[in-house]
């Protein structure tokens, strides 16, 4: 049978209804109806369930959704029934948040190891996390299952650190350098721009003012 391709954007609502469903999961709701989850999530109800009829209709007519299964299915459908290891490649600001952030590892996103090319960070630890030399990194992820790498180095760093990556194995990029990166297609790229959203957000706040003003 043809595979019905899923839109991009239904993929880019999934998260949030996952981190929805796990809200919910916390405080031992056992099922929910498109209405109740459509006002809590302002989206519309008929919205949420064309989303989830993608997957195979999840709900049942007068049940609603049972909460536990749209969680547990919605993240098989994320990839998050797996354990990824990370590997962070800047060890400055960014890539240190990163490393100290906890939560990614509820997930099952396991930061294994951290990457410097500045000796005095070389050595140190970050929540038991040893930062390398960037020198070792070849070996590392030839000796190594490394799923992910979080490339948190300056930009203008990043294209050739990133064609490495890519050319001893590692086929998922989480990228934060604030580059567009090109390589091969079978190498997954996920950029990660703040600023970006900064700027959406500082367009919608002047767009605003636009109209308070007339
Ligand atoms: P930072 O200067 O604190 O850290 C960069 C680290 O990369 C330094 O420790 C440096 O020694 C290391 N580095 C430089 N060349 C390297 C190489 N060839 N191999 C390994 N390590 C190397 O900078 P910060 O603030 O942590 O930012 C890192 C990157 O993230 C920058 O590209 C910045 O523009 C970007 N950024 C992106 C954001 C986003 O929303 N995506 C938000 C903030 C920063």
């Amino acid at each position: 049978m043809h595979k019905k391709q899923i839109s991009k954007a239904v993929i880019n609502r999934l998260p949030r209804y996952y981190r929805y469903l796990g809200d919910l999961l916390e405080k031992d709701v056992v099922r929910i109806s498109s209405k109740e989850l459509s006002d809590k999530m302002k989206v519309t109800a008929s919205q949420i369930r064309q989303d989830l009829n993608n997957f195979g209709g999840f709900g049942q007519q007068g049940y609603g959704y049972n909460v536990e299964y749209l969680h547990t299915e919605i993240g098989k459908i994320l990839g998050l029934d797996k354990k990824y290891n990370i590997i962070i490649i800047g060890a400055g600001n960014l890539g240190q948040a990163l490393a100290n952030y906890v939560d990614f590892e509820r997930r099952g996103f396991y930061v294994k190891a951290i990457f410097d090319i500045n000796p005095r960070l070389v050595g140190l630890s970050i929540r038991g996390i040893e930062i390398k030399n960037i020198d070792e990194l070849k070996e590392y992820i030839t000796m190594n299952q490394v799923d992910i790498a979080a490339l948190t180095v300056p930009k203008a760093k990043a294209p050739q650190l990133a064609a490495d990556l890519a050319k001893w194995g590692i086929k998922g990029i989480w990228n934060f350098a604030p580059t567009d990166l090109h390589l091969a297609e079978d190498i997954i790229v996920e950029n990660v721009h703040l600023a970006e959203s900064l700027m959406k957000l500082s367009y919608k706040l002047s767009e605003k003012n636009k109209a308070n003003d007339k």
